[in-house]
């Protein structure tokens, strides 16, 4: 199978993330395998965008266990409430941290690491069974669009799984 992007890196990230959904459904239709399309998922946006990090943390009892991604190493575990991923998680809310050092909390997987938003995954139910995080090494890079654009993007992945 192969993958061809077919929007460039730059221009208005609103229309980036409208080019990107579809392109998303079209990859990840007829896999049924999570691990796989969140993978894909991740390798998607990270070559549009070019942040530093992607990747999914996924909930394992109490915590967070880190999942596909794209990027540096990052740590593997995040207790529930516990930085901006378990903050997430806990409040059922989308998180914008424009700077990660004004975040209480935050857990700095890389120092390049500047700003962040994490979005969480709810299931039929209503509870979490994942985080989206995305890290930027520029301050304040993430948005309203980011959290619509960013949702949009993940709504195929909720339906095929
Ligand atoms: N910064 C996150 C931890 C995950 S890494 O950035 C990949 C947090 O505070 O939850």
């Amino acid at each position: 199978m192969s993958f061809e992007l077919k929007t460039p890196i730059t221009g208005d990230k609103l229309q980036i993330y409208r080019s990107l959904a579809p392109q998303i459904a079209a990859l990840v239709e007829g896999e049924s395998n999570t691990i796989a399309n969140l993978a894909n998922f991740c390798a998607v946006l990270k070559s549009s965008f070019g942040w530093l990090w992607i990747g999914f943390y996924l909930v394992e009892g109490e915590e967070l266990v880190l999942g596909p991604f794209q990027g540096p190493v990052a740590c593997t575990r995040i207790k529930k409430g516990k930085g901006v991923c378990g903050s997430s998680w806990e409040s059922k809310q989308i998180v914008i941290v424009p700077d990660v050092d004004a975040f209480r909390g935050h857990i700095a997987c890389s120092t390049q690491s500047r700003s962040e938003i994490v979005i969480p995954l709810l299931d039929d139910t209503n509870n979490v069974w994942a985080v989206l995080d995305v890290d930027s090494a520029l301050l304040n890079d993430f948005d309203a669009t980011d959290s619509a654009g960013l949702s949009e993007c993940l709504r195929p992945l909720m339906a095929n799984r």
